[in-house]
């Protein structure tokens, strides 16, 4: 199985789950109807999301800006829970790679996508790949997790001797490199409160967002059971959230 069949596969078994633990997910959401409602958009936008999950970000966006969408998903699973919570009759909605995106070139007014960036495998050229299906004076809006992320969880692994699994994001400074000029990056920090740190991975397994760094070996049990407890009871875990404003070209 590849790296992203895994991401896949992770997502697909917590299409029923997620939204029960999705707490730093759905201000994320908030805080992106928010930038994207504070700059002008057509009355009736044409629309295409990357990596919708169960529609967050879907449900709160399209009442506030209609328009015709088209949701997409790397899971099967999740482009149906999306369609069931949105509603089939308001949106298009589809199985996609926002990697490899097979939409129309040129057509969205709005290209915009939830926390799911952080995933790609090559940010730079995902990017790309979807500002080319911006229209004319349409923009690309995204959130994504930074450096900052899971710093808690980093330390105690770090304290400890030990490997840990959380994939590495980059800095506000390092995404901002990545993308193309005119793009402006904003950074924010969201705490999530859990009762240790097992709850804290059992939350991680119900969002689907369990897939370790490519090439790590997990830990045993014993070592688990060592990072738990140097983390104490309850933990306070960060989401170091960016957001990405892309005009077209
Ligand atoms: C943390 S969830 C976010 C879901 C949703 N946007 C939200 O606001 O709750 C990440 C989603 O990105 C999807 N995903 C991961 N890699 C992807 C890719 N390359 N293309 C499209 N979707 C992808 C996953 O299947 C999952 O549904």
């Amino acid at each position: 199985m590849t790296r992203k069949q895994k991401v896949a596969a992770a997502f697909a078994a917590a299409a029923t789950t997620y939204d029960s633990a999705a707490e730093a997910q759905a201000k994320a959401a908030d805080r992106l109807v928010e930038l994207v409602t504070a700059e002008p958009l057509p009355a009736h936008p044409t629309v295409l999301e990357v990596g919708c999950g169960t529609g967050l970000l879907t449900r709160r966006l399209l009442p506030r800006i209609g328009g015709d969408w088209l949701v997409t998903d790397l899971s099967p699973a999740m482009v149906a829970a999306a369609q069931a919570a949105v509603g089939a009759d308001k949106a298009q909605f589809r199985v996609m790679d926002g990697e490899h995106p097979d939409a129309p070139l040129g057509l969205y007014d709005l290209v915009v996508s939830n926390m799911a960036a952080q995933w790609f495998a090559d940010m730079a050229r995902a990017v790309c790949q979807l500002r080319a299906r911006l229209a004319p004076g349409g923009r690309l809006v995204l959130s994504t997790l930074g450096a900052g992320s899971f710093a808690e969880w980093r330390a105690a692994h770090q304290a400890l001797g030990l490997t840990c699994g959380t994939p590495a994001y980059p800095s506000a400074d390092a995404l901002a490199a990545q993308l193309p000029g005119g793009a402006r990056v904003r950074e924010e920090t969201v705490t999530v409160r859990h009762d240790d740190a097992l709850a804290f991975l059992t939350a991680l397994k119900r969002i689907g967002a369990d897939t370790p760094a490519s090439g790590h070996t997990p830990l045993s049990p014993g070592a688990l059971r060592r990072v738990a407890r140097a983390m104490g009871s309850p933990v306070s875990i960060t989401y170091d959230i960016l957001y990405a404003l892309i005009p077209a070209e």
